[in-house]
């Protein structure tokens, strides 16, 4: 109802970013302006080395977000903790209370299955007590939907652990935690999709989905050789789950919300041999949204995916600042380098990416 559209023109309430990884230090302070020129606020992973499981390490940790944004820019960081096994209810009560530092959220990480989760729960099921917490403090859980390692502790095949998670693990935990507030992260599998279309409910059982997932099949990500920039995890799936994930955002559906996982990594570790999973799309991420919404013809559903299903999941008023996209070519070329000169390149890069991949819309 906010959205117009004059001249291949849009206008809508500054984004939300319901799942960002900013990192620390020089990589903290080389991407957060590409994240605040597009988003607000965001969601806050806490994944970083050590993970954030207290009030005061959040409360660092934000400090440190707001001392990172250049002069003149603004971006409200929301904080989560990372459930490790240190984390104790009490915590949650802590968090919740926000006295030291407002926690929005918990972040589960499947042990084993992407950047720093050796802390996490072998099954989300074991994290009994937090859960109890959480539900009594309707605090939300965001869920890393991946099986990594089976029962029998053997690596789960890499395309089927959302299905098998989905099939497998969530039923369970709904059952348990009839209460609990649940994001599904990063969804990417047709099943995830059928799944959240049937079960979601406004403020109770929401998805995020991000904008490589809508984007790019697992054909790009293997085309012409190896994609490092498409690596990440969940990895990107086949052409009918991207299908079915585009027909989800095109219902405009208020648990579903945007949710980038944009997840920088440096040069050396994203080409080299054993590639670290993470793409890094905050460069371009609203625009690839705008992007796929106006190939499926659902550009009057982008506002509400961007800007308004997210806050209100957290309990938050939309933005009311705006940000206007023109439909326009781009491209990117140059890496995001950080005060070090190490290279963070993006997602899309000319040479890096698929190959002289264009953008069709631009913030202006
Ligand atoms: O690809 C990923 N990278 N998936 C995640 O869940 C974590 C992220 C990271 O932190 O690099
Ligand atoms: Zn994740
Ligand atoms: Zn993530």
């Amino acid at each position: 109802m906010y959205t117009w559209r004059v001249n291949d023109s849009l206008t809508i309430r500054k984004p939300f970013d319901a799942h960002v990884h900013l990192r620390r230090a020089s990589t903290l302070r080389a991407v957060l302006p590409y994240t605040a020129a597009r988003f607000g606020r965001g969601i806050v992973m806490p994944n970083t080395e050590p993970p954030i499981d207290s009030v005061e390490t959040a409360a660092a940790y934000r400090d440190e977000i707001l001392a990172a944004l250049p002069a003149g820019m603004s971006f409200e960081p929301l904080m989560t903790f990372y459930l490790t096994k240190n984390l104790t209810p009490a915590e949650i009560e802590k968090g919740a209370d926000g006295s030291i530092c407002k926690i929005h959220a918990v972040k589960s990480y499947p042990y084993g299955a992407t950047p720093n989760s050796q802390w996490g729960y072998r099954s989300i099921l074991e994290a009994e007590e937090v859960l109890a917490a959480m539900e009594r403090a309707h605090m939300p859980l965001l869920l890393h939907g991946e099986v990594h390692l089976n029962d029998a502790g053997e690596e789960e095949d890499p395309y089927d652990g959302e299905r098998v998670f989905f099939a497998e693990v969530l039923p369970r935990l709904l059952e348990k935690h009839p209460r609990l507030k649940i994001s599904l992260e990063h969804v990417s599998t047709a099943e995830a999709a059928d799944f959240i279309e049937k079960q979601g409910k406004e403020g109770r059982l929401v998805a995020t989905v991000t904008p490589h997932h809508l984007m790019y099949d697992r054909t790009q990500a293997f085309s012409g050789g190896y994609r490092a920039l498409l690596h990440c995890k969940p990895l990107i799936k086949t052409r009918a789950d991207r299908e079915r994930l585009r027909a989800l955002v095109a219902k405009g559906l208020p648990f579903i919300c945007a949710g980038t996982d944009t997840a920088p990594h440096p040069e050396s570790k994203k080409f080299s041999s054993c590639c670290a999973f993470g793409v890094f799309n905050a460069p371009a991420a609203v625009e690839m949204y705008a992007q796929v919404f106006d190939e499926i013809g659902a550009l009057d559903k982008l506002e509400n995916f961007l800007s308004v299903n997210g806050p209100r999941f957290f309990g938050l008023e939309p933005d009311t600042a705006t940000i206007t996209l023109e439909k326009k070519d781009w491209q990117i070329t140059e890496p995001v380098v950080t005060e070090e000169g190490v290279n963070i390149w993006p997602i899309g890069h000319v040479q890096h990416g698929l190959g002289n991949e264009v953008f069709r819309w631009k913030i202006v």
